[in-house]
Protein backbone atom coordinates (compact mmCIF):
# COMPACT_ATOMS: atom_id res chain seq x y z
CA UNK A 1 0.00 0.00 0.00
CA UNK A 2 1.16 3.58 -0.96
CA UNK A 3 1.29 6.10 2.21
CA UNK A 4 -1.70 8.61 1.60
CA UNK A 5 1.13 11.12 1.82
CA UNK A 6 2.81 9.83 -1.03
CA UNK A 7 0.20 9.25 -3.34
CA UNK A 8 0.73 12.26 -5.82
CA UNK A 9 4.35 11.22 -5.77
CA UNK A 10 3.79 7.75 -6.84
CA UNK A 11 1.50 8.38 -8.96
CA UNK A 12 3.28 11.24 -10.93
CA UNK A 13 5.84 8.88 -11.19
CA UNK A 14 4.58 6.32 -12.75
CA UNK A 15 3.16 8.90 -15.28
CA UNK A 16 6.74 10.01 -15.73
CA UNK A 17 7.82 6.77 -17.07
CA UNK A 18 5.24 6.49 -19.83
CA UNK A 19 3.33 9.99 -20.46
CA UNK A 20 4.50 12.78 -22.65
CA UNK A 21 2.90 15.86 -21.55
CA UNK A 22 1.36 18.85 -23.87
CA UNK A 23 2.87 22.02 -23.85
CA UNK A 24 5.58 21.05 -21.13
CA UNK A 25 9.21 21.02 -21.30
CA UNK A 26 9.35 17.48 -19.02
CA UNK A 27 12.52 18.34 -17.63
CA UNK A 28 10.30 20.71 -15.53
CA UNK A 29 9.14 18.04 -13.37
CA UNK A 30 12.23 17.50 -12.01
CA UNK A 31 11.81 20.28 -9.83
CA UNK A 32 7.96 21.41 -10.37
CA UNK A 33 5.27 18.63 -9.13
CA UNK A 34 3.28 17.00 -11.80
CA UNK A 35 -0.30 16.67 -9.69
CA UNK A 36 -2.58 14.01 -10.35
CA UNK A 37 -5.97 14.68 -10.01
CA UNK A 38 -8.54 12.26 -8.63
CA UNK A 39 -12.00 13.94 -8.44
CA UNK A 40 -13.37 16.96 -9.45
CA UNK A 41 -16.26 18.69 -7.89
CA UNK A 42 -17.85 22.14 -9.01
CA UNK A 43 -15.26 24.94 -9.33
CA UNK A 44 -12.74 22.47 -7.31
CA UNK A 45 -10.15 19.43 -8.00
CA UNK A 46 -8.87 17.15 -5.39
CA UNK A 47 -5.57 15.36 -5.85
CA UNK A 48 -4.63 12.00 -4.45
CA UNK A 49 -3.45 13.33 -1.17
CA UNK A 50 -7.08 14.71 -1.04
CA UNK A 51 -4.99 18.51 -1.41
CA UNK A 52 -7.88 20.51 -3.29
CA UNK A 53 -7.47 23.61 -5.73
CA UNK A 54 -10.31 26.27 -7.22
CA UNK A 55 -9.65 25.77 -10.68
CA UNK A 56 -9.65 29.41 -11.96
CA UNK A 57 -8.67 28.87 -15.26
CA UNK A 58 -11.88 26.30 -15.80
CA UNK A 59 -9.19 23.32 -17.12
CA UNK A 60 -7.70 25.09 -20.25
CA UNK A 61 -11.26 27.36 -20.72
CA UNK A 62 -13.49 23.94 -21.17
CA UNK A 63 -15.30 23.52 -18.04
CA UNK A 64 -18.51 25.60 -17.81
CA UNK A 65 -20.78 24.21 -14.92
CA UNK A 66 -18.01 22.42 -12.74
CA UNK A 67 -16.41 19.60 -12.75
CA UNK A 68 -18.25 16.11 -12.75
CA UNK A 69 -21.33 17.83 -13.27
CA UNK A 70 -23.83 15.49 -12.28
CA UNK A 71 -26.85 16.64 -14.91
CA UNK A 72 -23.94 16.28 -17.99
CA UNK A 73 -22.77 13.11 -15.91
CA UNK A 74 -26.23 11.76 -15.86
CA UNK A 75 -27.02 12.30 -19.74
CA UNK A 76 -23.77 10.69 -20.67
CA UNK A 77 -24.28 7.58 -18.64
CA UNK A 78 -27.61 7.32 -20.31
CA UNK A 79 -25.71 7.54 -23.80
CA UNK A 80 -23.01 5.68 -23.06
CA UNK A 81 -25.89 2.61 -22.40
CA UNK A 82 -28.11 3.70 -25.83
CA UNK A 83 -25.25 4.72 -28.45
CA UNK A 84 -21.64 5.73 -28.04
CA UNK A 85 -20.58 6.07 -31.26
CA UNK A 86 -21.12 5.20 -35.24
CA UNK A 87 -19.44 6.74 -38.38
CA UNK A 88 -21.01 9.86 -39.23
CA UNK A 89 -20.33 9.76 -42.90
CA UNK A 90 -23.89 8.03 -44.53
CA UNK A 91 -24.76 7.82 -41.15
CA UNK A 92 -26.32 9.98 -38.38
CA UNK A 93 -28.06 10.34 -35.00
CA UNK A 94 -30.47 12.02 -32.82
CA UNK A 95 -28.06 13.66 -30.47
CA UNK A 96 -26.42 15.43 -33.54
CA UNK A 97 -29.04 16.36 -35.48
CA UNK A 98 -30.45 17.63 -32.19
CA UNK A 99 -26.86 19.36 -31.13
CA UNK A 100 -26.94 21.30 -34.79
CA UNK A 101 -30.85 22.31 -34.61
CA UNK A 102 -30.04 24.30 -31.36
CA UNK A 103 -26.49 25.90 -32.48
CA UNK A 104 -28.02 27.04 -35.47
CA UNK A 105 -31.19 28.32 -33.48
CA UNK A 106 -28.69 30.01 -31.06
CA UNK A 107 -26.08 31.15 -33.64
CA UNK A 108 -25.80 34.71 -35.47
CA UNK A 109 -28.56 34.94 -37.74
CA UNK A 110 -27.20 33.50 -41.16
CA UNK A 111 -25.36 30.59 -39.57
CA UNK A 112 -27.34 27.64 -40.82
CA UNK A 113 -25.05 24.56 -41.91
CA UNK A 114 -22.89 22.91 -38.69
CA UNK A 115 -19.79 20.51 -39.93
CA UNK A 116 -18.53 18.23 -36.51
CA UNK A 117 -14.76 18.02 -35.91
CA UNK A 118 -13.65 16.60 -32.47
CA UNK A 119 -11.02 19.30 -31.01
CA UNK A 120 -10.40 23.53 -31.36
CA UNK A 121 -7.49 23.12 -33.65
CA UNK A 122 -9.64 20.57 -36.18
CA UNK A 123 -12.65 23.08 -36.55
CA UNK A 124 -9.81 25.45 -37.37
CA UNK A 125 -8.71 23.54 -40.20
CA UNK A 126 -12.05 22.84 -41.61
CA UNK A 127 -12.74 26.90 -41.31
CA UNK A 128 -9.57 27.29 -43.24
CA UNK A 129 -10.03 24.58 -45.90
CA UNK A 130 -14.01 25.14 -46.31
CA UNK A 131 -12.94 29.18 -46.97
CA UNK A 132 -10.41 28.03 -49.68
CA UNK A 133 -12.02 25.30 -51.09
CA UNK A 134 -15.14 27.51 -51.46
CA UNK A 135 -12.93 29.99 -53.42
CA UNK A 136 -11.94 26.72 -55.32
CA UNK A 137 -15.63 26.31 -55.84
CA UNK A 138 -16.03 29.69 -57.13
CA UNK A 139 -13.31 29.59 -60.13
CA UNK A 140 -11.22 31.25 -57.46
CA UNK A 141 -7.90 29.08 -56.81
CA UNK A 142 -5.57 31.70 -56.78
CA UNK A 143 -7.04 32.64 -53.17
CA UNK A 144 -4.60 30.59 -50.97
CA UNK A 145 -3.61 33.05 -48.38
CA UNK A 146 -5.48 34.18 -44.93
CA UNK A 147 -5.10 37.24 -42.42
CA UNK A 148 -4.33 36.96 -39.50
CA UNK A 149 -3.92 39.27 -36.33
CA UNK A 150 -0.76 39.39 -34.84
CA UNK A 151 -0.13 37.89 -31.13
CA UNK A 152 -3.54 35.74 -32.37
CA UNK A 153 -3.81 31.64 -31.22
CA UNK A 154 -5.70 29.35 -33.05
CA UNK A 155 -4.36 26.29 -32.29
CA UNK A 156 -1.20 23.93 -33.24
CA UNK A 157 -2.19 21.35 -35.90
CA UNK A 158 0.10 22.92 -38.62
CA UNK A 159 -3.30 24.95 -40.50
CA UNK A 160 -4.58 26.23 -37.33
CA UNK A 161 -0.50 26.95 -35.89
CA UNK A 162 -0.30 28.44 -39.56
CA UNK A 163 -2.59 31.21 -38.80
CA UNK A 164 -1.42 31.75 -35.57
CA UNK A 165 1.48 34.60 -33.72
CA UNK A 166 2.95 33.45 -30.47
CA UNK A 167 6.14 33.19 -31.25
CA UNK A 168 6.44 30.60 -28.33
CA UNK A 169 4.23 28.05 -30.39
CA UNK A 170 5.17 28.95 -33.89
CA UNK A 171 8.53 29.72 -34.15
CA UNK A 172 10.20 26.25 -33.96
CA UNK A 173 7.70 24.70 -36.23
CA UNK A 174 7.60 27.81 -39.04
CA UNK A 175 9.41 26.04 -41.50
CA UNK A 176 6.85 23.93 -42.00
CA UNK A 177 3.50 26.38 -41.60
CA UNK A 178 1.72 28.54 -44.42
CA UNK A 179 2.54 32.33 -44.18
CA UNK A 180 -0.41 34.18 -43.27
CA UNK A 181 -0.61 38.21 -43.71
CA UNK A 182 -0.27 39.93 -40.53
CA UNK A 183 -2.40 42.47 -39.51
CA UNK A 184 -2.09 44.77 -36.66
CA UNK A 185 -4.25 43.09 -33.75
CA UNK A 186 -6.75 45.69 -32.51
CA UNK A 187 -5.46 45.00 -29.12
CA UNK A 188 -6.20 47.92 -26.67
CA UNK A 189 -3.25 47.13 -24.06
CA UNK A 190 -1.24 48.04 -27.46
CA UNK A 191 -2.84 51.47 -27.71
CA UNK A 192 -1.15 54.71 -27.59
CA UNK A 193 -1.20 56.75 -24.27
CA UNK A 194 -3.94 58.45 -24.08
CA UNK A 195 -6.26 56.44 -26.42
CA UNK A 196 -9.70 54.83 -26.42
CA UNK A 197 -10.06 50.97 -27.20
CA UNK A 198 -12.72 52.27 -29.64
CA UNK A 199 -9.98 54.52 -31.20
CA UNK A 200 -7.08 51.58 -31.44
CA UNK A 201 -10.26 49.72 -33.30
CA UNK A 202 -10.61 52.36 -35.83
CA UNK A 203 -6.90 52.91 -36.82
CA UNK A 204 -6.71 48.56 -36.87
CA UNK A 205 -9.30 48.95 -39.47
CA UNK A 206 -7.40 51.43 -41.91
CA UNK A 207 -4.17 49.29 -41.56
CA UNK A 208 -6.55 46.11 -42.47
CA UNK A 209 -7.97 47.99 -45.38
CA UNK A 210 -4.50 48.79 -46.44
CA UNK A 211 -3.75 45.13 -46.37
CA UNK A 212 -6.59 43.90 -48.04
CA UNK A 213 -6.28 46.48 -50.62
CA UNK A 214 -3.08 44.76 -51.65
CA UNK A 215 -3.82 41.35 -51.17
CA UNK A 216 -7.73 40.90 -51.12
CA UNK A 217 -6.97 39.02 -54.21
CA UNK A 218 -4.86 36.22 -53.16
CA UNK A 219 -6.80 35.92 -49.34
CA UNK A 220 -10.00 33.40 -48.48
CA UNK A 221 -10.18 34.49 -44.95
CA UNK A 222 -9.22 36.80 -42.44
CA UNK A 223 -9.22 34.53 -38.81
CA UNK A 224 -9.84 36.58 -35.45
CA UNK A 225 -10.43 35.46 -32.10
CA UNK A 226 -13.67 38.08 -31.18
CA UNK A 227 -13.02 40.50 -28.63
CA UNK A 228 -10.74 38.73 -26.59
CA UNK A 229 -7.46 36.98 -27.89
CA UNK A 230 -6.76 34.65 -25.09
CA UNK A 231 -3.29 32.70 -25.76
CA UNK A 232 -1.69 35.14 -26.64
CA UNK A 233 -1.88 36.80 -23.27
CA UNK A 234 -5.97 37.91 -22.68
CA UNK A 235 -5.32 40.66 -24.76
CA UNK A 236 -9.03 42.73 -25.51
CA UNK A 237 -10.31 44.52 -27.91
CA UNK A 238 -13.02 46.61 -28.62
CA UNK A 239 -16.22 44.93 -30.66
CA UNK A 240 -16.13 47.87 -33.09
CA UNK A 241 -13.84 45.80 -34.67
CA UNK A 242 -15.56 43.13 -35.44
CA UNK A 243 -18.06 45.36 -37.23
CA UNK A 244 -15.85 47.02 -39.12
CA UNK A 245 -14.37 43.45 -40.16
CA UNK A 246 -17.40 42.70 -41.23
CA UNK A 247 -17.89 45.23 -43.53
CA UNK A 248 -14.14 44.99 -45.05
CA UNK A 249 -14.80 41.80 -45.90
CA UNK A 250 -18.05 41.95 -47.53
CA UNK A 251 -16.27 44.95 -49.56
CA UNK A 252 -13.11 42.84 -50.12
CA UNK A 253 -14.78 39.98 -51.12
CA UNK A 254 -12.89 37.63 -48.20
CA UNK A 255 -14.19 35.19 -45.77
CA UNK A 256 -14.90 36.13 -42.17
CA UNK A 257 -13.71 34.02 -39.14
CA UNK A 258 -14.73 34.08 -35.80
CA UNK A 259 -12.91 31.65 -33.98
CA UNK A 260 -15.09 31.11 -30.33
CA UNK A 261 -13.19 28.29 -29.32
CA UNK A 262 -12.39 30.10 -25.98
CA UNK A 263 -14.80 33.43 -26.22
CA UNK A 264 -18.02 31.31 -26.82
CA UNK A 265 -20.74 30.06 -24.66
CA UNK A 266 -20.81 33.35 -22.47
CA UNK A 267 -17.36 34.45 -21.65
CA UNK A 268 -17.30 37.05 -22.85
CA UNK A 269 -21.12 38.20 -21.50
CA UNK A 270 -23.10 37.23 -24.40
CA UNK A 271 -23.26 33.70 -25.79
CA UNK A 272 -21.42 34.09 -28.35
CA UNK A 273 -18.69 36.90 -28.38
CA UNK A 274 -19.97 38.24 -32.03
CA UNK A 275 -23.17 39.25 -31.02
CA UNK A 276 -21.59 42.61 -29.05
CA UNK A 277 -20.64 43.11 -32.33
CA UNK A 278 -24.07 42.49 -33.79
CA UNK A 279 -21.94 40.53 -36.61
CA UNK A 280 -22.32 37.20 -38.27
CA UNK A 281 -19.47 35.83 -39.06
CA UNK A 282 -19.08 33.12 -42.55
CA UNK A 283 -17.33 30.67 -40.22
CA UNK A 284 -18.36 30.24 -36.41
CA UNK A 285 -15.68 28.24 -34.72
CA UNK A 286 -16.55 26.77 -31.44
CA UNK A 287 -15.23 23.90 -29.34
CA UNK A 288 -13.82 24.00 -25.26
CA UNK A 289 -17.10 25.19 -23.34
CA UNK A 290 -19.65 23.37 -26.19
CA UNK A 291 -19.67 20.21 -23.85
CA UNK A 292 -19.27 22.42 -20.71
CA UNK A 293 -15.66 20.83 -20.44
CA UNK A 294 -16.61 17.50 -20.72
CA UNK A 295 -15.50 15.94 -23.92
CA UNK A 296 -13.94 16.76 -27.35
CA UNK A 297 -16.15 18.55 -29.80
CA UNK A 298 -15.68 21.04 -32.15
CA UNK A 299 -18.56 22.31 -34.82
CA UNK A 300 -17.87 25.11 -37.57
CA UNK A 301 -21.01 26.84 -38.54
CA UNK A 302 -21.80 27.95 -41.91
CA UNK A 303 -23.73 30.07 -44.31
CA UNK A 304 -26.21 28.25 -46.76
CA UNK A 305 -24.40 30.05 -49.59
CA UNK A 306 -21.42 28.26 -48.12
CA UNK A 307 -23.07 24.74 -48.50
CA UNK A 308 -24.06 25.46 -51.67
CA UNK A 309 -20.90 26.67 -53.35
CA UNK A 310 -19.91 22.51 -52.68
CA UNK A 311 -23.27 21.04 -53.62
CA UNK A 312 -23.12 19.46 -56.95
CA UNK A 313 -22.99 16.21 -58.92
CA UNK A 314 -20.74 13.72 -57.37
CA UNK A 315 -19.12 13.95 -60.99
CA UNK A 316 -18.52 17.94 -60.23
CA UNK A 317 -15.64 16.86 -57.51
CA UNK A 318 -16.80 19.76 -55.46
CA UNK A 319 -17.37 17.93 -52.03
CA UNK A 320 -16.27 18.81 -49.04
CA UNK A 321 -13.33 16.50 -47.69
CA UNK A 322 -12.32 16.22 -44.14
CA UNK A 323 -12.70 13.65 -41.82
CA UNK A 324 -12.29 12.71 -38.61
CA UNK A 325 -13.07 9.08 -37.19
CA UNK A 326 -14.86 10.57 -34.30
CA UNK A 327 -16.69 13.31 -36.07
CA UNK A 328 -19.92 14.36 -34.45
CA UNK A 329 -19.57 11.20 -31.31
CA UNK A 330 -22.98 10.86 -29.76
CA UNK A 331 -21.22 10.92 -26.32
CA UNK A 332 -19.97 14.52 -26.77
CA UNK A 333 -22.74 15.61 -28.69
CA UNK A 334 -24.82 14.48 -25.78
CA UNK A 335 -22.74 16.42 -23.12
CA UNK A 336 -22.90 19.82 -25.64
CA UNK A 337 -26.98 19.19 -25.32
CA UNK A 338 -27.33 18.84 -21.77
CA UNK A 339 -24.80 21.70 -21.55
CA UNK A 340 -27.17 23.68 -23.58
CA UNK A 341 -30.30 22.57 -21.52
CA UNK A 342 -28.41 24.36 -18.57
CA UNK A 343 -28.03 27.74 -20.39
CA UNK A 344 -32.19 27.32 -20.89
CA UNK A 345 -32.77 26.19 -18.06
CA UNK A 346 -30.80 28.20 -15.67
CA UNK A 347 -30.07 32.34 -15.63
CA UNK A 348 -26.41 31.75 -16.59
CA UNK A 349 -25.16 35.00 -18.45
CA UNK A 350 -27.50 37.24 -15.60
CA UNK A 351 -25.73 35.13 -12.99
CA UNK A 352 -22.01 35.66 -14.94
CA UNK A 353 -22.81 39.14 -14.90
CA UNK A 354 -22.93 39.68 -10.87
CA UNK A 355 -19.66 37.64 -10.71
CA UNK A 356 -18.18 39.25 -13.39
CA UNK A 357 -18.55 42.95 -11.22
CA UNK A 358 -17.58 40.95 -8.44
CA UNK A 359 -14.73 39.95 -10.14
CA UNK A 360 -13.98 43.21 -11.22
CA UNK A 361 -14.46 45.01 -7.67
CA UNK A 362 -11.80 43.08 -5.97
CA UNK A 363 -9.04 43.45 -8.83
CA UNK A 364 -9.21 46.96 -8.74
CA UNK A 365 -6.97 47.54 -6.06
CA UNK A 366 -4.25 46.19 -8.19
CA UNK A 367 -4.15 48.63 -10.44
CA UNK A 368 -2.62 50.50 -8.07
CA UNK A 369 0.53 48.00 -7.69
CA UNK A 370 3.72 49.11 -9.18
CA UNK A 371 4.48 45.92 -10.98
CA UNK A 372 0.72 45.97 -12.39
CA UNK A 373 0.18 47.87 -16.09
CA UNK A 374 -3.06 46.60 -16.08
CA UNK A 375 -6.38 45.40 -15.41
CA UNK A 376 -8.89 44.43 -17.90
CA UNK A 377 -11.80 42.47 -18.20
CA UNK A 378 -14.11 41.27 -20.60
CA UNK A 379 -17.12 39.66 -19.29
CA UNK A 380 -15.81 36.45 -17.23
CA UNK A 381 -11.86 36.33 -18.50
CA UNK A 382 -10.08 39.02 -16.37
CA UNK A 383 -6.33 39.66 -16.68
CA UNK A 384 -3.33 41.47 -15.16
CA UNK A 385 -0.48 42.68 -16.66
CA UNK A 386 3.37 42.37 -14.67
CA UNK A 387 5.71 44.61 -15.90
CA UNK A 388 8.94 45.15 -14.80
CA UNK A 389 8.86 48.77 -15.86
CA UNK A 390 5.10 50.49 -14.79
CA UNK A 391 5.88 53.55 -16.42
CA UNK A 392 7.01 52.50 -19.32
CA UNK A 393 5.33 49.24 -19.52
CA UNK A 394 8.35 47.48 -19.69
CA UNK A 395 7.81 43.74 -19.67
CA UNK A 396 9.82 41.22 -17.28
CA UNK A 397 12.07 38.95 -19.49
CA UNK A 398 10.19 35.65 -20.50
CA UNK A 399 13.39 33.81 -19.15
CA UNK A 400 12.58 34.80 -15.65
CA UNK A 401 9.10 33.18 -15.55
CA UNK A 402 7.65 35.36 -13.20
CA UNK A 403 4.32 34.05 -13.96
CA UNK A 404 5.34 29.95 -13.22
CA UNK A 405 5.89 32.01 -9.65
CA UNK A 406 2.46 32.84 -9.42
CA UNK A 407 1.51 29.16 -10.60
CA UNK A 408 3.74 27.56 -7.62
CA UNK A 409 2.31 29.92 -5.33
CA UNK A 410 -1.30 29.63 -6.24
CA UNK A 411 -0.95 25.42 -5.77
CA UNK A 412 0.30 25.85 -2.12
CA UNK A 413 -2.61 27.76 -1.69
CA UNK A 414 -5.48 26.04 -3.12
CA UNK A 415 -5.72 27.72 -6.39
CA UNK A 416 -5.15 26.52 -10.09
CA UNK A 417 -3.38 29.95 -11.55
CA UNK A 418 -1.73 29.57 -14.68
CA UNK A 419 -0.26 33.08 -16.22
CA UNK A 420 0.43 32.83 -19.77
CA UNK A 421 3.57 34.50 -19.40
CA UNK A 422 3.30 37.91 -17.29
CA UNK A 423 -0.46 38.20 -17.68
CA UNK A 424 -2.10 36.76 -14.95
CA UNK A 425 -5.48 35.53 -15.85
CA UNK A 426 -8.76 34.37 -14.09
CA UNK A 427 -11.28 32.59 -16.27
CA UNK A 428 -13.60 30.12 -13.61
CA UNK A 429 -16.09 27.71 -14.05
CA UNK A 430 -19.33 29.63 -14.02
CA UNK A 431 -20.49 27.92 -11.11
CA UNK A 432 -17.42 29.77 -8.74
CA UNK A 433 -19.01 31.46 -5.72
CA UNK A 434 -18.16 35.18 -5.30
CA UNK A 435 -16.09 33.40 -2.01
CA UNK A 436 -14.31 31.38 -4.50
CA UNK A 437 -13.51 34.51 -6.70
CA UNK A 438 -12.26 36.25 -3.40
CA UNK A 439 -10.60 32.85 -2.62
CA UNK A 440 -8.57 33.27 -6.23
CA UNK A 441 -7.91 37.07 -6.16
CA UNK A 442 -6.44 37.05 -2.93
CA UNK A 443 -4.16 34.14 -3.46
CA UNK A 444 -3.19 35.68 -7.05
CA UNK A 445 -2.29 38.52 -5.11
CA UNK A 446 -0.13 37.22 -2.57
CA UNK A 447 1.21 35.78 -6.05
CA UNK A 448 2.18 38.38 -7.30
CA UNK A 449 3.67 39.99 -4.51
CA UNK A 450 6.05 37.01 -4.62
CA UNK A 451 6.61 36.92 -8.66
CA UNK A 452 7.91 40.52 -8.72
CA UNK A 453 10.63 40.55 -5.64
C1 LIG B 1 -9.01 30.68 -29.68
C2 LIG B 1 -8.56 29.26 -29.77
N1 LIG B 1 -8.66 28.61 -30.93
C3 LIG B 1 -8.28 27.33 -31.07
C4 LIG B 1 -7.78 26.63 -29.99
C5 LIG B 1 -7.36 25.21 -30.17
O1 LIG B 1 -8.22 24.33 -29.54
P1 LIG B 1 -7.72 22.87 -29.14
O2 LIG B 1 -6.75 23.07 -28.01
O3 LIG B 1 -8.95 22.14 -28.73
O4 LIG B 1 -7.07 22.29 -30.35
C6 LIG B 1 -7.65 27.26 -28.76
C7 LIG B 1 -7.08 26.55 -27.61
O5 LIG B 1 -6.73 27.11 -26.61
C8 LIG B 1 -8.04 28.63 -28.65
O6 LIG B 1 -7.91 29.30 -27.49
Amino acid sequence: MTNPTDRNAALAARDLKHIWHPCTQMHDHESIPLLPIVRGEGAWLVDAEGRRYLDGISSWWTNLFGHANPRIAAALAEQARTLEHVIFAGFTHPPAIELAEQLVRLAPPGLEKVFFADNGSAAIEVALKMSFHYWLNQGHGEKTRFIALTGSYHGETLGALSVSDVTLYRKTYAPLLLTPVLAPSPDAYEGEPGEAPAQVAARRLGELRALLERHAHETCAVIVEPLVQCAGGMRMYHPDYLAGLRQLCDAFGVHFIADEIAVGFGRTGTLFACEQAKVSPDFMCLSKGLTGGTLPLSAVLTTNAMYEAFYAEYSAGKAFLHSHSYTGNPLACRAALETLAIFRDEPVLERNRVLAAHLARRLEPLRAHPHVADVRQTGMIAAVELVADKATRRPFPAGERRGLRVYLHGLQHEALLRPLGNVVYFMPPYVVSEAEIDHLVEVATSGIERAVM
